[in-house]
């Protein structure tokens, strides 16, 4: 078991621990549910096979996009329930006209999701891999497409690692080039750590980072400690 017990991390013996204060900042959000540990074990632990890979991840997936939709600006009116009595009630203020944008490969993992909670909303892509053959490990932009209404529209940035932070700020470039509003995108995440936290608050520190959990640090190979390995190559069966 590893603790945030105090942005430094220190191995002791097989176990993480936070030495500071994981990164604090207005524009992130760290997911809290009586499942998320548990849901996590499941998926950290190598032994894990592809479907359960699935299944789990695909519960906590489930519980982070409620998250981040619950976080959403919203409209209030007064209505009635069943029994007559009158309720203030809550729809969301952007209701028909969210984007889910999805960094491949990953990124697939959230659409189904993504289309239970917000039906009718639409979808762009942005193909960018990280280059394991390089030592930072870069991202390499290869393909981008989105909705000709970017500009006016919500955007769901969705990619379950957040690493050195590399391919979501590219993405960010590539969807500010196609006209979005930085106030407009939320970045969701299931695991990130804290250099990649950082990286992408000192690029956009005015948008929002909903994840899961920040892991205490990186390897020199880049991969997010603990971690849970390559999602991408867990999720859909691949290595
Ligand atoms: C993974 C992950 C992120 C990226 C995070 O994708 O899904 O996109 O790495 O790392 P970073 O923050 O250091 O950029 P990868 O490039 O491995 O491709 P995949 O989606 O095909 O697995
Ligand atoms: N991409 C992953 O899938 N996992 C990591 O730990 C880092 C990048």
């Amino acid at each position: 078991m590893y603790r945030f017990i105090a942005s430094c991390a220190v191995l002791k013996g097989a176990h993480y621990t936070y030495t500071s204060e994981p990164p604090k900042h207005e524009n992130l959000v760290i997911m809290n549910h009586a499942s998320k540990q548990l849901l996590l074990s499941y998926l950290r632990d190598r032994n894990t096979g592809t479907a359960d890979f699935v299944r789990y991840s695909n519960r906590l997936l489930r519980l982070l996009l409620e998250e981040c939709i619950g976080q959403e600006p919203y409209l209030e009116s007064i209505r009635q329930s069943p029994t007559g009595s009158e309720y203030t009630h809550r729809s969301l203020k952007h209701d028909g006209n969210y984007c889910v944008v999805v960094i491949l490969r990953a990124g697939l993992s959230l659409m189904p999701e993504v289309y239970n909670i917000i039906p009718g909303v639409y979808a762009g892509f942005i193909l960018i891999q990280r280059d394991e053959s390089g030592v930072e490990k870069l991202p390499k932009f290869f393909y981008s497409k989105f909705p000709s209404k970017l500009s006016e529209m919500r955007i769901l940035l969705v990619d379950p690692m957040l690493a050195t932070g590399g391919s979501s700020i590219r993405s960010i470039e590539e969807l500010l080039k196609a006209g979005a509003k930085e106030e407009n995108i939320t970045f969701v995440n299931l695991l990130s750590c804290d250099e990649g936290i950082r990286n992408f608050h000192a690029a956009y520190p005015n948008i929002k980072i909903v994840t899961a959990e920040i892991d205490p640090e990186l390897n020199k190979e880049k991969y997010i400690i603990p971690g849970l390995g390559d999602f991408g190559d867990r999720y859909f069966g691949t290595d």
